[in-house]
């Protein structure tokens, strides 16, 4: 009888890379397609899977870094404000990863941003998760918002930034617990190392004090918002690359500030205030004291970034800009998914033109992306 061959020694499955093949190819054979300037695929979708298995990620170009983040923007189905995509000014700070430096970098964002009042829609890429290397973290929401203090019971200042205020006291952060008190900016360089907090500097955050166009007595309310919404808190993810620190903004859209910020039961709440101020019956709901004041809070806060010269949209004309950008989109055979509940103004909603349709349904695995941040 023959002998059996030894079997062959068992080796354990090689892990996955960690960054996956497929979605880098994807992403190459989108942005070659898009940008015919780029050429033919071939040559660069070989040295990306070269790269890939000798290191178990790549590097994208700064054109690819550049255009993956516009697609990230394209591809937001709860952003109204898509129609300026390809207008989106990519910051390449890639080869940052020392807190000192992001925060830096993260004031000059706000400064180029805020541009005097001209915002101009800004991403600022820093360093991605690397193969045993994950990048720092900004911990703020946002970077620039306002701190909530809790004082007996109440939240003096904006309840969405209490918890942040809270650690940045414990690292040490001294507040002058104000209604509207810029937080500090949060950086983590690692899972286990100890938050650092930095001051914004002033010339950073553009502000915007809010008056009525026929109420005097409005100012006296002493309310007021940042110019710049920079959210800080998602992942950039462009060809299975991520880059979690990756700050973004464009201009509000005033019923953000007028009828959310401001608004909410847990934010600021100032409804019952304003419908005091105007003089209305709070006795029953069927007065609409509420939605009657809502309207005059909306109208002053775009009279008043219109009055300090920044810019900021109306949800009339930001709505119809969007469908422009649906049809344009149309045109060029591609689809603009959407998340209607996002995409309708909080107010006035079937005044706007976005109410009255469908959009094409959200694909959670579409990509590139700006997506919720996983913990560390
Ligand atoms: N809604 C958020 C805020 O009120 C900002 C979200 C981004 N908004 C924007 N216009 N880009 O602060």
């Amino acid at each position: 009888m023959a002998a059996q061959p030894a079997p062959e020694p068992q080796l354990p499955p090689a892990p996955p890379p960690f960054t996956d093949p497929g979605q880098a190819a994807e992403f190459v054979r989108q942005f070659h397609r898009e940008q015919p300037a780029a050429g033919d695929p071939g040559p660069r979708l070989l040295a990306v899977r070269e790269e890939i298995d000798r290191t178990g990620s790549y590097h994208h170009t700064p054109a690819e870094l550049a255009y993956g983040a516009k697609l990230a923007w394209r591809n937001a189905a709860r952003c109204i404000g898509r129609l300026y995509w390809r207008s989106l000014v990519v910051r390449d700070l890639r080869h940052l990863s020392d807190p000192d430096d992001i925060a830096a970098e993260c004031f000059e964002h706000l400064r180029l941003a805020g541009n005097g009042g001209r915002i101009r829609p800004v991403v600022s890429v820093f360093a991605p998760d690397r193969p045993g290397r994950p990048a720092p973290r900004i911990l703020n929401q946002q970077l620039v918002r306002y701190a909530g203090h809790r004082v007996d019971g109440a939240v003096v200042g904006d309840p969405a930034g209490a918890e942040l205020a809270e650690l940045a006291r414990g690292l040490g952060w001294k507040c002058a617990e104000d209604r509207f008190e810029v937080l500090p900016l949060l950086l983590q360089e690692g899972p286990q190392e100890r938050p650092r907090w930095y001051g914004l500097p002033d010339d950073t955050t553009l502000e915007v004090p809010l008056s009525h166009p026929e109420h005097a007595w409005f100012a006296e309310l002493g309310l007021r918002w940042y110019a710049v919404p920079a959210i800080s808190d998602m992942t950039l993810e462009i060809g299975g690359v991520r880059y979690p620190t990756a700050p973004f903004n464009g201009w509000y859209m005033g019923t953000e500030i007028g009828a959310r910020n401001l608004a909410d039961a847990d934010r600021y709440d100032m409804l019952g205030t304003v419908a005091e101020g105007l003089g209305l019956d709070t006795s029953s709901e069927r007065t609409l004291w509420r939605d009657r004041a809502l309207v005059e809070l909306n109208l002053a806060v775009l009279h008043s970034f219109q009055e300090a010269g920044v810019t900021i949209a109306d949800h009339h004309t930001e709505s119809a800009r969007f469908l422009k950008h649906v049809a344009q989109e149309q045109r060029l055979g591609r689809p603009t998914p959407a998340d209607w509940s996002w995409i309708v103004p909080p107010v006035s909603g079937g005044l706007t033109p976005v109410y009255h349709r469908y959009y094409d349904p959200v694909d959670p695995e579409q990509r590139p992306a700006f997506l919720a941040r996983e913990a560390w």
